[in-house]
């Protein structure tokens, strides 16, 4: 199934290029996705194109309107339709208020049929917006950037690669860590010995359980050194519980 994503934005010029390389321009080469980017300023309807307004009660900073933004959704959807969606849309808004992007929000994303990115800018969106058209908010992490756009792109960018059919054999998801939900094992290639610094043995064994044993404990030792915090949800094994009790060092006795 193909998913359609529409992206509304006051800067589309940012989208050339992120797009049109590497796996997400052979997913949408090979009609796996669709993304289609709408500038809102070609849904105002003032002379100036009018985009942002002083916001009511005073303050700093200028606000997104809601009229051309939901049009542009209005739109969109509509095209959708015409286009033999079925399904309504997930309306997403970028905002440092959203939920924070996770991959079991990709996964979920990836099974839609039909997203529709909407890039806030400014110092805010009408609360308006939010209310009458979008279904989802959603933060790419606690930093604040100049808008969505960034945003969009890392979305984009996480859900393509979950679409079935997008990631090639060996880009296979099968190993993934955060999926499994731990840190991915260290890597290595040729040359075994680069500089002294050499390749651990036990990947140059041949043992199959022991290469596999040996990157289980290694991705077990990373998430615990680094993110512990991962281990509360990951699926854990008994052995796993043994090894990573290997890591605590007890304090000394008196
Ligand atoms: N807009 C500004 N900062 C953002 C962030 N971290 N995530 C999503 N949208 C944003």
């Amino acid at each position: 199934m193909m998913l359609r994503i529409d992206i509304l934005t006051i800067f589309p010029e940012m989208f050339r290029g992120p797009f049109d390389a590497s796996i997400l321009k052979r997913a949408r080469e090979a009609g796996l996705i669709a993304i289609h980017v709408h500038d809102i300023r070609s849904f105002t309807h003032d002379r100036h194109h009018t985009t942002d307004d002083y916001p009511f009660g005073g303050g700093a900073g200028m606000v997104m309107k809601v009229q051309p933004v939901v049009e542009a959704v209005e739109y969109v959807c509509q095209a959708a339709m015409q286009d033999g969606i079925k399904s309504p849309a997930e309306v997403i808004l970028f905002t440092p208020a959203g939920q924070i992007l996770e991959q079991s929000i990709a996964k979920a994303l990836a099974a839609r049929e039909h997203l529709v990115l909407i890039c806030g800018r400014y110092e805010g969106v009408d609360e308006r917006v939010e209310k009458m058209v979008v279904s989802r908010e959603i933060s790419i992490g606690d930093y604040v950037l100049t808008g969505g756009e960034l945003p969009a792109m890392v979305l984009v960018d996480t859900v393509a690669r979950l679409v079935p059919g997008v990631l090639g054999a060996s880009e296979s998801l099968a190993e993934e860590s955060i999926s499994s939900g731990l840190l991915e094992y260290p890597q290595y290639t040729r040359p075994f010995d680069f500089r002294g610094e050499k390749v651990p043995a036990v990947l140059l064994s041949g043992d199959h359980q022991a290469v596999a044993a040996w990157r289980r404990c290694e991705a077990l030792r990373r998430t615990f050194e680094r993110r512990p915090d991962l281990l509360v949800r990951a699926p854990l094994s008994q052995d796993d519980g043994v090894t990573l009790s290997s890591f605590v060092r007890l304090p000394e006795p008196p």
